[in-house]
């Protein structure tokens, strides 16, 4: 499986400890910038990760700036995807078994890296369940063809 992940210059520093959780735990990585920690511009980001999942380029998407808001508000604009922040793993798991949500977004200014690598590892390993569940994630996907639920 193909993780595509970004962050902003906030996100920065924490991205490649990530990176190197991924690749631990038998993860294959894309990264998606930025390069160095200079000012940017976090919908840019969100947006690579974002196209490159609706692509299938990447299986899923994690994203990274000082709360997790903003990357994945912009993330959550491209069609076809579900991105959630989280600061506990809770929340995680029960976004990709009821939501399935396709990006995992967290805030470095909000947790700590080995939160967030705990955060991480519940997300990827908890299974969408479908069922009533996958109705509702249909018609998220109907507001977005702007039909009626
Ligand atoms: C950048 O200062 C900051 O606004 C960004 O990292 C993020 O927290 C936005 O939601």
């Amino acid at each position: 499986m193909k993780i595509g992940i970004a962050s902003d210059h906030v996100g920065f520093e924490l991205k490649p400890i990530i990176v190197d959780y991924l690749k631990e735990l038998g993860y294959e990585v894309e990264d998606f910038g930025p390069q160095s920690s200079e000012r940017t511009d976090y919908p840019k980001y969100g947006k690579r990760v974002a196209d490159s999942v609706v692509t299938k380029e990447v299986d899923l998407g994690i994203l990274i700036c000082g709360t997790g808001v903003g990357i994945s508000i912009a993330a959550n604009k491209v069609k076809g995807i579900r991105a959630v922040v989280c600061s506990e793993p809770y929340t995680a798991s029960l976004s990709k078994r009821h939501n399935n949500t396709n990006i995992l977004a967290f805030g470095s200014r909000v947790i700590g890296s080995e939160l967030a690598k705990m955060i991480v590892k519940e997300w990827l390993e908890a299974e969408f369940e479908c069922g009533r569940h996958g109705n509702r994630v249909n018609m998220i996907g109907n507001i977005e063809e702007n039909f009626e639920c």
